[in-house]
């Protein structure tokens, strides 16, 4: 990422106790993507910093809410498709669904039946991994659709809370972490 690039990005992430309960301190990216030079090297970085070359994937996936907010972009810049894994009912059936537990409650996720191609290879995008119970559960759909988990990409890491050690050894970037 560079360290001048990361610390730009960093100054834009508005930290917000309280939120959306007692004990988190709520990490928002949204000042990132409306401030049109850190959405340019947030782009840029993410690119960069791909877990795995760009040829050992052939589509990314995004999970519901905010990495829908990059995730086409991105894989449009890399020339892929976008796959989108929804929060629980929000798809048409068919879908796989998955229960998981996060920083600050529980939620399932879902994927169409259809999405995913047989052996697709697929890099999974988000902007944050607190405990790593959103992207485990969006690799165990990948993988129950019929696809391979070839990485995961996130905006930002929080600390302490070894997210990145639920994700089985599969490549892993971030580019900053938080405490
Ligand atoms: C946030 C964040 C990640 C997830 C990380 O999403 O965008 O998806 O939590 O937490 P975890 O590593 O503990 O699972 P959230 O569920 O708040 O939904 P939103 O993107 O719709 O706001
Ligand atoms: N998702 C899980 N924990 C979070 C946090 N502290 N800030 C923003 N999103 C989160």
């Amino acid at each position: 990422v560079g360290q001048e690039n990361a610390e730009y990005l960093v100054s834009l992430i508005r930290s917000v106790p309280g939120f959306p309960k007692e004990g988190i301190i709520f990490r928002d990216f949204m000042p990132v993507l409306a401030d049109p030079k850190g959405l340019n090297i947030l782009l840029q970085a993410l690119e960069e910093a791909l877990p795995v070359p760009a040829d050992e994937f052939d589509a990314i996936a995004g999970l519901e809410s905010r990495g829908f907010l990059f995730g086409p972009t991105l894989a449009s810049r890399l020339g892929k498709g976008f796959i989108a894994i929804r929060k629980a009912g929000k798809l048409p059936p068919e879908t796989i669904g998955e229960s998981y537990d996060l920083e600050y409650g529980t939620a399932s996720v879902e994927i169409e039946t259809e999405a995913v191609a047989h052996g697709e290879r697929v890099l999974i995008v988000d902007d944050l991994i607190a405990t790593g119970g959103t992207a485990k559960a969006g690799a165990d759909l990948i993988e129950k659709a019929g696809g391979k988990v070839a990485g995961f990409s996130f905006v930002m890491r929080l600390d302490g809370l070894d997210g990145i050690d639920k994700l089985g050894g599969v490549p892993t970037s971030s580019l900053v972490s938080m405490p």
